[in-house]
Order: structure tokens, then C-alpha cells, then sequence
């Protein structure tokens, strides 16, 4: 038997039931396949947690987490918790402390899926972002003073370190030289408007490169390069960015796709000395929690990807076929496409799907 341990962590809202469906795949994955067994524990943290507790997490969370091969995660956030406190309590914390400074996050038209572009089909929707997942925009380095006089005031430092500007872009570089159909890189700047880190960033892009003479590198202003995601999305192959560009631009590639019911993210350690963490760009969805309503298109994708991770490439393709034979039937569809279904109908038909296909 191969053996996997996964630690789940469902958070709030629509977190809850898009990971429940994502682990019905996951057992249906391992019943069809017979030869793994993955051990679940699940953790309460949230929120809604924190209400109770002061806290999104034990203080020794990291280390009960530690002991993990990945962390399969919902989404934190919750009407009457600020933001950055579900942030910087737990997410942020877990893409740090364990080094997940890469974050995967594939643009991909799946079958099935209109995209809003028109005349975009899955041949020109198809390239992955790697967001930078450590540093940069998003320190937690600076300060506000003088708060409630008229010279109030924020300044906050981004954060671009030669380690940590060196390792996104050689991982990126080595994806594009070799998965990459078109053995093209393109990285996100802003070198005009931001005069420090931006040249920075461009310097070791054009350093890393010359490790990687095949790979056709472009670096495009990241407002630019926005606009091309929608006007040009097919001359794309891996695109690299930092934290904040990155985080922005996934939104954007999540839309083309689809919408954020349908995009999956990957925080990875690629040295598999922590667990990596995965979960979906979309995040606790107020507006539609409680409802059994969202869509777990993203959280079976991330499952895949999880599988994919582990080196289990046979079973990660066939979630993804059996997801995109259900999108592409198109009976079962949940209202963010334009259907009536729950998201368990949806999770059980592309369960149903796995066990036909296998
Ligand atoms: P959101 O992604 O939760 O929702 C944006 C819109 O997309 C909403 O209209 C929502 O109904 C829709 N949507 C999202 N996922 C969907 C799905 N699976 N199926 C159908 N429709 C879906 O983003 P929003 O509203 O900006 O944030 C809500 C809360 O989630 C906030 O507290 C925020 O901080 C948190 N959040 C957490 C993230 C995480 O845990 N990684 C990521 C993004 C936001
Ligand atoms: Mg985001």
C-alpha cells in the first residue's frame, strides 16, 4: 500500500463543502485504484474558531501540521473577522513557515467550460502562473503613525531577496524548459513605475536565463500584461510574478476559465521537506455559504493536483477526466454555470464518473 496522510482544514463558508466533495474523490480515487490509503485528520480551525478561541490556530498548529504529507484547505474568512486576520493567522503562516514559496496556479480552459472570451477555446486557454509565495509585496514591514490627526500615515516595504527572487524563477524556468509546450517564460514587471525592486526582479530574470538557453523569456509590465491575458491568452506557456502581481493576475486567469468556482491553487515546497498546501484561488464566498450551492470544481482540481504531487499521475488525470466528462455532459451544473445543482450532486457525479471511467 502506498500510504498518505492529509490534514484537513475545511476553514469557513463555502470552504466547508467544496472540501467535502473533494474527499469524496479522493476515497472514490483510492477505492477504484485499490494499491493507496490516505489518512485524514481534520481541524476546525476557521473563523469561526477564532471567535471562540482569540486565534485561527493552536498555538502549536504548525507543529501538529508538520507531521503532514499535505494540507488540503478550504478557505478562511468570515463577515465580523477582518481579512488580515484570517491571513496573517493562518494561511500566511503555513506558505511561510514551510517554505511553500511556490505557488502553482494553472490557467486552463477544462472541457466542458465556456470561457467569457469569445472564440477562446481549451487549445488557447491553457498556460500556468507560478506567483511568487514567500516575500515580496506582501511583508508584513512597515507602520502606521500618527492615526486619528490629520497626518495620519502607512508606509509598507516589499520584501525581494536574491534567494527568494532566484529559487520562483528557476523553478518557473525549469517548468517552461521542461513541460512547457512552447518553451516560452514570460515574467511581470513593473520596472517603469517601481524603481528598485522591479529592475531587481528583471536583472535575475535575465540572469536565471542563462541557465536556460532555450527558453524564450519576455518581460512584460504587469498592466500589460492584463490586457493580454484577455486579448492574447493563447501565446502564453508559464508565467512568472511576484506575490502581489501574481495574486492579482490569478483572478484574472481564474475569470477567462471560468470563474473562481473552477480555479485551482497549488502552495508547494518543492524540496518536500514541509508539507505543501492546496486549495482553490476562490475563498469563503459570504454571499453564498450555507446555501450547498458553490461549486467544487476548484477543490476536486486541487485534489487532483494534490495526487499529482504525491507522484500518483495516474489517478490525478483521471479525476481530472471524469471532472471534465461531468462539465462537458453538462447536466449536472451548479449556478455560477449557469445550472440548478448542488454542490454534493456535482461532487457525487463526478464520483459516479470516476468509478464508469476506471
Ligand atoms: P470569494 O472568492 O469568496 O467570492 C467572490 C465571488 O465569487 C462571490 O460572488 C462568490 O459567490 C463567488 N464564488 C467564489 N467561489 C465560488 C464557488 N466555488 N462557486 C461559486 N461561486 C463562487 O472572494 P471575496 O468575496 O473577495 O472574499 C470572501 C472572503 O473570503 C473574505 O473574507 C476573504 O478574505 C476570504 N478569502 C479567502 C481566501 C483563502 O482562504 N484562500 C482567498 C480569497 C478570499
Ligand atoms: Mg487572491
Amino acid at each position: 500500500m502506498r500510504n498518505y496522510s492529509i490534514a484537513l482544514i475545511p476553514g469557513d463558508g463555502i470552504g466547508v463543502d467544496v472540501i467535502r466533495e473533494g474527499k469524496k474523490v479522493l476515497d472514490t480515487a483510492c477505492e477504484i485504484d485499490g494499491g493507496i490509503s490516505i489518512q485524514y485528520e481534520q481541524f476546525d480551525w476557521s473563523c469561526e474558531y477564532y471567535l471562540k478561541h482569540g486565534k485561527m490556530m493552536p498555538d502549536n498548529g504548525l507543529e501538529i501540521l508538520k507531521n503532514f504529507d499535505s494540507i488540503y484547505l478550504g478557505a478562511v474568512g468570515y463577515p465580523g473577522v477582518p481579512d488580515h486576520v484570517s491571513l496573517w493567522g493562518l494561511l500566511l503562516p503555513i506558505r511561510r513557515q514551510f517554505q511553500q514559496y511556490i505557488n502553482i496556479r494553472p490557467v486552463k480552459l477544462l472541457r466542458g467550460i465556456k470561457s467569457p472570451l469569445a472564440n477562446r477555446g481549451v487549445e488557447d486557454l491553457d498556460f500556468i502562473v507560478i506567483r511568487e509565495n514567500n516575500e515580496g509585496e506582501y511583508s508584513s514591514i512597515g507602520g502606521r503613525m500618527y492615526e486619528g490627526t490629520n497626518m495620519d500615515m502607512a508606509i509598507q516595504n516589499s520584501v525581494f531577496t536574491r534567494h527568494g527572487v532566484e529559487r520562483v524563477l528557476r523553478y518557473a524556468f525549469n517548468l517552461a524548459n521542461q513541460q512547457g509546450k512552447r518553451k516560452r517564460l514570460t515574467a511581470a514587471t513593473k520596472s517603469n513605475g517601481i524603481n528598485h525592486t522591479m529592475p531587481f526582479w528583471d536583472e535575475y530574470v535575465q540572469k536565471i536565463n542563462k541557465e536556460f538557453p532555450d527558453v524564450k523569456t519576455d518581460i512584460i509590465h504587469i498592466d500589460a500584461l492584463c490586457a493580454f491575458f484577455v486579448t492574447k491568452p493563447d501565446v502564453f506557456d508559464v508565467v512568472v510574478a511576484s506575490n502581489l502581481f501574481g495574486d492579482i493576475l490569478t483572478d484574472l486567469g481564474a475569470a477567462i476559465i471560468g470563474g473562481l468556482g473552477i480555479a485551482p491553487s497549488a502552495n508547494i515546497n518543492p524540496e518536500k521537506k514541509f508539507p505543501s498546501m492546496f486549495e482553490p484561488v476562490h475563498g469563503s464566498a459570504p454571499d453564498i455559504a450555507g446555501k450547498g450551492i458553490a461549486n467544487p470544481t476548484a477543490a476536486i482540481w486541487c485534489a487532483s493536483m494534490m495526487l499529482e504531487h504525491f507522484g500518483e499521475n495516474k489517478l490525478a488525470k483521471a479525476i481530472m477526466e471524469a471532472l471534465q466528462d461531468v462539465l462537458e455532459e453538462g447536466r449536472i451544473v451548479t449556478p455560477d454555470l449557469g445550472g440548478n445543482a448542488t454542490t454534493e450532486e456535482f461532487g457525487e457525479q463526478v464520483c459516479r464518473r470516476l468509478r464508469e471511467n476506471y
